[in-house]
This record gives C-alpha cells, sequence and structure tokens, in this order.
C-alpha cells in the first residue's frame, strides 16, 4: 500500500515535469564551419595539441622509469635525447571482470599507487600517450579520466566510485531507494525525448551504469559529458594520457565481424572513424546537431550540446548490456520505468536491435562517403566495442603508430579466460579491405597461445620489425605488443561477464589479481620483468636508429617474445604455470587471499539520497 502510494507520488510529478537533470540535449550557438573532418589528413587537430605538449612529460616519467629498471649498458639521456618512444594502454572488455581486473593493471603501472614500491611497473600509466578502453575496459576508462585520472588507491579510499556491492540495476542501493532513482532515470531518459531526441535502452543503461562510474559528479553524472574530461585538472596539465573509448558500426538488420567493422573512436574532442566506411569524424561537443555534410541544416543558431552524455558514450561501448535492461521490464519493476522501456523497444525492428545506442540525428548523414549506408541513414547505429571480437581496443591505437601497445586481455574465451581471439582478430583485420593501412605483428592460433603459455605469462608479439616486412613497408610503424591475459595469482577472477555486482572485498580481490597479472605476483615471479618491459619499450626506437640490443635485453626477448612456432601436441589443459593460486591441486578450492586491496577499514557504504 505504502509502495503504491509512494508510486502514485512518483507517477504524478513524473507526469508534471521531466527534470532531466542537464541530461537532455540543448540548444547552442553554432560555432561556424564543417562541424565534421576527413581522417585521411591526419590526426584532430586539438588531440595532435594535447599529444604534443604531453609527450614532454611523459618522456621525463619515462626517463625516470627506465632509470629506475636498471638497463645495463645503456644510457637513458643519450637514448632519449634522439628517440621519442611512445606507448599506449588498451584495456579489453568483459563487464565487471575487465572493469576491475584492469583496475589492478592500471594500478601496477600507476606511480601514485602504495603497494608499487619498485615491484610494480610504476610510472609506465604516467609515461604513456593513450589509454584506451571498450565496454568494461570503457567503464574503466571512462570512469577515470571523467574522475580526474584517479588513483585507484584513492578511488577505494574515498568510498564513493565503484560501491559495486550495489548491483548497477539496483542504482539506489537499496529498494526505496531504487525507486527513487529509476525515477529520477526515467525523467532525465524522458528529458532527452521530450526535447526532440530519440531514445534507446541504451540512454536507460548508460544513466543506470553512472551511478558506479559517475557517482563523483553532480546527479549521478547526468549532466556530465565525454567533452567535459578537458576540463579535469589532470587533463589540463598533461599530466593524463589521452582517453579513447570504441564502440563499433552497425547498419541496421546487419551483423559485424572483424573483417567489415567500422570501429569507432569515441574521443572528449571527436568520435568517428578512420575505417574506409567512414574516415570522418565529427566534434564531440556538438554531437546532436542536425548536419548534411557535416554543416548545421537549419541556422547558426541550431547548434546542439549535451548530447555527449559520458555516461551514455559508456554505455553505447557496452551495448551488449542493453539485453540486460530489457529483461528487467519483465521482472516486476516500478511500472514507469516498464513503460518507459516498452515504449523504447515498441517495433519489430527495436526488438531485433535491442543491443544499439541510436545517434539520431546521424552527424555523417551526406558526409564525405555519400556510397556507405552510415552516411546515407538518418540515424548512426553504433554496438558494443567488442561485438566485431576485437576485444581488446587495439585499432584506434595502431593509427598512432606507437612503439608499443599494453594489451590488457580480460575477455571471456575460454571459461572466462582470454585464449589470443581478440589478438589474432586484430591481425586478420589487416587484410581485409577494411583494414588499409593497418599494420599488425604476427600472432599464433588460440590453441597455440593456450598450450604454450602465452596466456599465462605476459608475451611480447613483434619483438623483431625486420620480420614485418611482407606486412607494412613502415615496419617500425609497428607497435610491439606487451600482451598480458587475465589469469589467477591471487584470485579467481574469470567471473562471469554478466556478474554486475560484487561484494567490496570481492572487488578488491579482482583488482589486487591485476595488479599480480601486471606486476607479475609483485615482482616475485621475475624481478627482470620491469627491465623487460624497459627493454620492450625502447625497441623500436633502437631499430629505428640501428642500435644494438644489449645482452639483458636479449636475455629479456628470449623470455618473454613469441618466437613464432606453433603448437601441435596434446593439450595441456589449464596451462597455468607453477605460480600463483593454481600452484597445489587444494588451491582450486580457495576463494580469495589477502590481497593489496583488502583494507577492511574501508569498507564503509555510500549512502544515496533518492
Ligand atoms: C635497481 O638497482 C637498485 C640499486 O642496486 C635497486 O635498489 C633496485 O631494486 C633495482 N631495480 C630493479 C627494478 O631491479
Ligand atoms: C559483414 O559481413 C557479414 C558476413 O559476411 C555480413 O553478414 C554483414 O552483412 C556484413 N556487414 C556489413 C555492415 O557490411
Ligand atoms: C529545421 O528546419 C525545419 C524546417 O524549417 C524544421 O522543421 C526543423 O524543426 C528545424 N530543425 C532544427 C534542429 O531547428
Ligand atoms: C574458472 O576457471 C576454472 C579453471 O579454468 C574453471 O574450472 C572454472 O569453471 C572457471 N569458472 C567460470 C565461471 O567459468
Ligand atoms: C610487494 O613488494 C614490495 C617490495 O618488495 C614489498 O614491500 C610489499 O610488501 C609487497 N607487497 C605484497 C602485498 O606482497
Ligand atoms: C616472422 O614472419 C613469418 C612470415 O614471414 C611469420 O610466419 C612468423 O610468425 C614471424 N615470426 C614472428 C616471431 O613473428
Ligand atoms: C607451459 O606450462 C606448463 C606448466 O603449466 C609446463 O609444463 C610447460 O612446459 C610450459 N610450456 C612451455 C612451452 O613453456
Amino acid at each position: 500500500m505504502l509502495f503504491h502510494s509512494l508510486l502514485l507520488i512518483f507517477q504524478i510529478t513524473f507526469v508534471l515535469s521531466f527534470s532531466s537533470d542537464g541530461y537532455a540535449p540543448i540548444k547552442v550557438q553554432c560555432p561556424g564551419g564543417q562541424l565534421t573532418r576527413s581522417s585521411t589528413t591526419g590526426l584532430n587537430q586539438d588531440e595532435q595539441s594535447y599529444i604534443n605538449s604531453r609527450y614532454q612529460v611523459a618522456k621525463q616519467n619515462l626517463a625516470t622509469f627506465l632509470q629506475n629498471v636498471n638497463l645495463t649498458n645503456f644510457d637513458v639521456g643519450s637514448f632519449l635525447s634522439k628517440a621519442n618512444p611512445t606507448i599506449g594502454l588498451a584495456f579489453s572488455g568483459g563487464g565487471y571482470r575487465a572493469q576491475l581486473t584492469g583496475a589492478g593493471e592500471y594500478s601496477a603501472l600507476d606511480s601514485r599507487t602504495h603497494v608499487v614500491n619498485g615491484k610494480g611497473l610504476g610510472g609506465i600509466l604516467q609515461s604513456s600517450n593513450y589509454i584506451s578502453g571498450l565496454s568494461g575496459g570503457a567503464w574503466l576508462v571512462g570512469s577515470l579520466v571523467s574522475n580526474n585520472l584517479v588513483s585507484i588507491d584513492d578511488l577505494i579510499n574515498q568510498n564513493s566510485l565503484w560501491q559495486t556491492e550495489h548491483s548497477i540495476l539496483s542504482p539506489g542501493g537499496k529498494f526505496l531507494k531504487d525507486i527513487g532513482a529509476w525515477f529520477k532515470i526515467g525523467d532525465q531518459v524522458h528529458g532527452k525525448q521530450d526535447a526532440g531526441y530519440d531514445v534507446s535502452i541504451t540512454d536507460i543503461w548508460g544513466r543506470a551504469l553512472s551511478y558506479q562510474l559517475l557517482a563523483n559528479t553532480q546527479n549521478d553524472g547526468a549532466g556530465f559529458r565525454l567533452s567535459d574530461v578537458i576540463t579535469q585538472p589532470n587533463f589540463q596539465n598533461h599530466y593524463s594520457p589521452f582517453p579513447i573509448l570504441v564502440a563499433d558500426g552497425r547498419a541496421p538488420g546487419t551483423t559485424v565481424i572483424n573483417l567489415n567493422s567500422t570501429v569507432f573512436s569515441l574521443t572528449p574532442y571527436e568520435i568517428g572513424s578512420e575505417s574506409p566506411s567512414l574516415q570522418s569524424f565529427v566534434q564531440t561537443k556538438y554531437l546532436g546537431t542536425k548536419l548534411d555534410n557535416g554543416y548545421p541544416v537549419n541556422s547558426s543558431s541550431s547548434c546542439v550540446n549535451s548530447f555527449d552524455n559520458a555516461g551514455f558514450i559508456m554505455g553505447t561501448s557496452s551495448s551488449l548490456f542493453n539485453n540486460v535492461i530489457l529483461s528487467l521490464a519483465s521482472s516486476g519493476l516500478p511500472s514507469f520505468i516498464t513503460n518507459l522501456i516498452n515504449n523504447i523497444v515498441v517495433n519489430p525492428f527495436e526488438k531485433l536491435n535491442v543491443d544499439v545506442a541510436k545517434y539520431n540525428p546521424n552527424p555523417f548523414y551526406k558526409s564525405v562517403n555519400p556510397d556507405t549506408s552510415i552516411a546515407n541513414s538518418k540515424t548512426l547505429y553504433l554496438v558494443d566495442g567488442g561485438e566485431d571480437g576485437q576485444n581488446v581496443p587495439l585499432v584506434p591505437l595502431l593509427h598512432r603508430k606507437l612503439s608499443t601497445i599494453f594489451a590488457f586481455d580480460n575477455s571471456n574465451d575460454n571459461l572466462q579466460w582470454p585464449d589470443g581471439s581478440s589478438l589474432i582478430k586484430t591481425y586478420e583485420r589487416q587484410f581485409s579491405p577494411q583494414g588499409k593501412g593497418l599494420a599488425f605483428p604476427y600472432v599464433p592460433d588460440q590453441y597455440t597461445f593456450r598450450n604454450l603459455n602465452l596466456t599465462s605469462r605476459p608475451t611480447f608479439f613483434g619483438c623483431d620489425a625486420k620480420n614485418l616486412t611482407t606486412l607494412t613497408d613502415n615496419i617500425y610503424d609497428v607497435p610491439l605488443i606487451i600482451y598480458l591475459a587475465n589469469r589467477p595469482f591471487t584470485y579467481w577472477s574469470n567471473t562471469s561477464t554478466f556478474k554486475l555486482e560484487y561484494e567490496l572485498n570481492e572487488r578488491n580481490s579482482m583488482i589486487s589479481n591485476g595488479f599480480a597479472v601486471a606486476s607479475r605476483l609483485n615482482g616475485t615471479v621475475d624481478t627482470d620483468w620491469s627491465t623487460c618491459v624497459g627493454c620492450a619499450i625502447i625497441r623500436r626506437e633502437q631499430e629505428k636508429l640501428g642500435i644494438e640490443q644489449s645482452d639483458q635485453c636479449k636475455q629479456c626477448f628470449k623470455t618473454y617474445c613469441w618466437d613464432g612456432s606453433l603448437y601441435k601436441g596434446g593439450a595441456i589443459g589449464d596451462n597455468f604455470d607453477n605460480y600463483g593460486l593454481t600452484f597445489g591441486a587444494d588451491s582450486y578450492n580457495q576463494k580469495s587471499t589477502p590481497g593489496f586491496y583488502n583494507t577492511g577499514a574501508n569498507l564503509k557504504k555510500r549512502d544515496h539520497e533518492p
């Protein structure tokens, strides 16, 4: 009864006003000129100027890192006076599993992390040019950069972000507060609709996600835009690597595969794709503006801001989860949210395409490539960045010609463990029309990945640029890939992609295990690990300059480079080697071990006001 009268009160307010809390797009004056650009001319100018300033900071930090790792027969100063090694970090999809494992990996690269003590890779984050994320990896990257590139130590101590003991589907944290939160979400999404914009389930999904990922911003991120990331102090002072979130384009009613997907980059400055099927970008800030070949259609006052809600963008990159929202509609939720969901999926098209995020108006309408289905469509349809099987967001980084990319693979390929599938898809893409201009090092098949232990220890691909001549003429533009697959060192981190709720100690154990993956169990598995990473980072520039590799680095490469061999023998089963959790049979029963982030004192719960 109380429940029903509450609902009634909500319902009445709900009908009277749609207070969108800044979620609905607004009309603004146009900046003048074309709001799209062709990607054939290179990088976005704002991004280029960010990177120019960023690299000066990154290079200094890299000098410190290289000093710290004790490279022998190597003079850091004289090398860096001639060479410009560049680093990218790529975090895969995989729901919370990927977000939390990725958070531990990120913390292992962060010089601010208290547990590093010289045994992790602290300082790599501070030395990197780019950080990309897709789906669960986009939750990680999007949440961090929207919160001033917070360190994981601080994030855990602050106890407001990532209160994962509440399901993503429980935005208020408990029953009555949930109703209030869903009511607000309904209002915000209705507000966008009311302002004249098509909405999709991604709008609801993105808002629910934001209660976890953007909880530190006003109204849980209802008014926080991807383009607002540039206002964060650690962006302004170039402390942060440049963030790129990834989604795929999908024409209605089609499926995407790695060979023909249009890979979209979503950055604080622009959204679009270098893929031959588009080769065009639009300014993120003006997303939602009705454009014809990039020019505002009506008048100079008809431009739009605030379509680029950061939660909506993270929801787009993870739109596979729209199905989870849809399943809510039949599970006894308050009627206003069920009605909203049912209103959105009213026609058969929507039912068949639940996993899309709708961008209407399509900013690329009648743009450069009038032959493509994208340029002819009034709506741009984007889906989860992992739907083309390239679950590690590498493609945008490949276009940026870095020396080294850390590929953090937390995919579910086999028993929720990765088996290299994502890298294989990216490797194959270079031979298709959509992969024109891209080059990616040789990688073996999944069977080899698993049975040569390439997923149970870090593996370097593309160690020798001279072996890449059959792939490209520009061999030094192909990055060396440092591949790190999820595996259980201190915790069974192969949790389901669709697990939307983690107790805080579970969350912290996942993060700790991620730290162990990237740090080789806090440096205990291999005390030379950070030195070997140093060898990998300097490799391309050494090759370019014709500098001979030191014996120390040659030894590292013997340990960590894939040597080109393929495995043909019998399966070795779970190829976890003798380190970590799987050591000893009874560890299979082990539930959790104390990790870096199990600081019991911090388990206070966040209180949400509806
Ligand atoms: C580098 O050498 C110093 C001094 O010997 C030592 O304290 C430090 O642990 C070494 N670092 C690595 C990564 O081996
Ligand atoms: C991509 O290829 C698949 C398989 O050939 C096909 O079914 C699909 O329609 C293609 N999609 C696009 C957007 O071309
Ligand atoms: C643009 O103009 C058309 C026709 O004059 C009108 O129907 C439409 O609402 C206008 N759109 C915007 C975004 O102002
Ligand atoms: C996690 O990995 C172990 C070992 O490979 C496997 O036995 C278990 O079924 C996996 N769990 C899930 C949820 O897939
Ligand atoms: C990690 O290694 C450092 C340096 O050896 C050590 O001080 C720290 O206690 C270790 N942390 C854990 C959790 O083992
Ligand atoms: C070297 O190149 C050949 C093709 O020319 C390829 O088959 C092999 O896998 C490459 N080796 C490595 C280690 O990448
Ligand atoms: C892979 O690891 C297993 C132990 O899990 C070991 O028996 C095997 O020799 C390793 N294979 C290679 C090629 O190192």
